[in-house]
């Protein structure tokens, strides 16, 4: 069974970024190598066009599916670097197995962790809670949910920021 699960890190007030277009420079070091850990081992990470915009470049040893409202974009296909797509959920996590692969992280923006997280397929959560505080800005989701949570681990740093890992409880 595939392991799909969201990777977000927020601030204590609960925002994952200002505007659309802010990059999530703002995390601490310990969390960036919980990144890359945690999906390299997955070894393919989901993305909406704006997150995947706000990176300089593609990232090292993962496969990168990005949701562009462009129905063209597929022509401008890295293959198994940069693929475009406009799958729903359900399709893309049944195509994503079909190609090998068991774990799958949803690595945001707002509006595909929601797209994602409604969808009823994603299983874990992992959520950095960094010890800094925007004011305005975007949370993780934009739509109404009633979702319960199992809080599976829980860790913190010398420098405050924690570390929680959640199984999201889909009816
Ligand atoms: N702190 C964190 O952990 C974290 C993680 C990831 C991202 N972020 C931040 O989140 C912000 C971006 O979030 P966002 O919500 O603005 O954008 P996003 O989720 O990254 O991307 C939205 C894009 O995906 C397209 N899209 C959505 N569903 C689609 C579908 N079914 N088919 C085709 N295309 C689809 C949208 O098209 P339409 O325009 O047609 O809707 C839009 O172009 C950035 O600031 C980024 O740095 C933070």
């Amino acid at each position: 069974m595939t392991k799909t699960f969201i990777i977000v890190a927020e601030t204590a007030d609960g925002f994952i970024a200002k505007n659309s277009a802010h990059p999530a420079v703002w995390t601490s070091k310990e969390d960036k190598r919980r990144f890359i850990d945690i999906t390299k081992q997955a070894g393919v990470m989901v993305m909406g066009l704006n997150t995947f915009q706000t990176f300089p470049s593609p990232l090292k040893d993962r496969l990168h599916i990005v949701y562009s409202p462009d129905e063209d974009a597929e022509k401008n296909n890295i293959e198994g670097v940069v693929e475009y797509t406009n799958l729903s959920p359900a399709e893309l996590i049944k195509s994503l197995e079909a190609r090998g692969f068991s774990e799958i992280a949803i690595c945001g923006g707002s509006t595909i962790y929601t797209m994602f997280i409604k969808s009823g397929l994603v299983d874990t959560m992992y959520l950095t809670t960094e010890p800094i505080l925007f004011g305005v800005g975007m949370g993780i989701f934009k739509e109404d949910l009633d979702i319960k949570l199992e809080l599976i681990s829980l860790d913190k740093t010398e420098a405050g920021t924690i570390f929680t890992e959640y199984k999201i409880i889909n009816n």
